[in-house]
């Protein structure tokens, strides 16, 4: 049971992914880690409506790291404008220069999160997607649709790790990512989730219960 999991979401995910510009079609070969690292630190506050025009934008700019590290700081941080945080953009600028000088991305979660501002997800998102590696990819919305697979109100982060890990596939983790990325962004929603266009409804305990809205536990406004 727990094993066709995987499997359900990602034939759902080849039938129903989005298209967007960072991505390349399921099951084709891997996108660049240059864009998969710009797309998920755009990503980090920023919706994926405002992040698409402008993912496009600085790739026609600077379509490879070695380019975006010869940039002047001004016209990263100008392009930059809007996307929020100052920091992040910062950031940017600093691990482009590095993984320029290094001549690439590591292609380990473990020396992707020594790179100036990725973090544990980062790090994991670029491993999944950009080098095919297993890896527990974890942001708000997969929380929240592991939470409810497993019927937890008042999960724990460790809990939501374990519940996770435990349905992560050896192989295609990065659609399989993406794929959790999106089911919590357009059907498990927090408020009112479409479970009836759900691939995971039958293993789902909060579908089961009846009220999948209250898992996990609504945060009191
Ligand atoms: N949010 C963060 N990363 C994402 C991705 N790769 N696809 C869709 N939404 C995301």
């Amino acid at each position: 049971m727990r094993a066709n999991v995987a499997g359900r979401l990602l034939q759902h995910y080849v039938d129903k992914s989005r298209s967007l510009p960072w991505r390349s079609p399921p099951g084709s070969p891997a996108p660049d880690p240059y864009r998969v690292w710009l797309s998920e630190v755009m990503l980090q506050q920023t919706t994926v409506a405002a992040v698409a025009p402008r993912f496009e934008r600085f790739i026609a700019r600077w379509p490879t790291v070695q380019a975006l590290a010869a940039a002047p700081d001004e016209d990263v941080l100008g392009e930059w404008a809007g996307l929020g945080y100052y920091a992040r953009a910062r950031n940017l600028i600093a691990c482009g220069r590095e993984v320029a000088e290094r001549g690439g991305f590591p292609d380990t979660e473990a020396e992707l999160r020594k790179l100036p501002g990725v973090g544990d997800y980062t790090a994991a998102a670029i491993a999944a997607i950009a080098f095919g590696r297993r890896a527990v990819v974890i942001d708000s919305n997969v929380e929240r649709v592991a939470a409810r697979l497993q019927g937890l109100a008042n999960p724990t982060k460790s809990q939501l790790r374990e519940a996770v890990e435990a349905i992560t596939p050896d192989e295609r983790s990065g659609d399989f990512a993406q794929a959790m990325m999106d089911l919590g962004a357009t059907i498990c929603r927090p408020r009112s989730p479409l479970c009836a266009d759900c691939p995971l409804r039958s293993d789902c305990a909060a579908f089961a219960s009846g009220s999948p809205e209250l898992f996990p536990k609504p945060k009191a406004k």
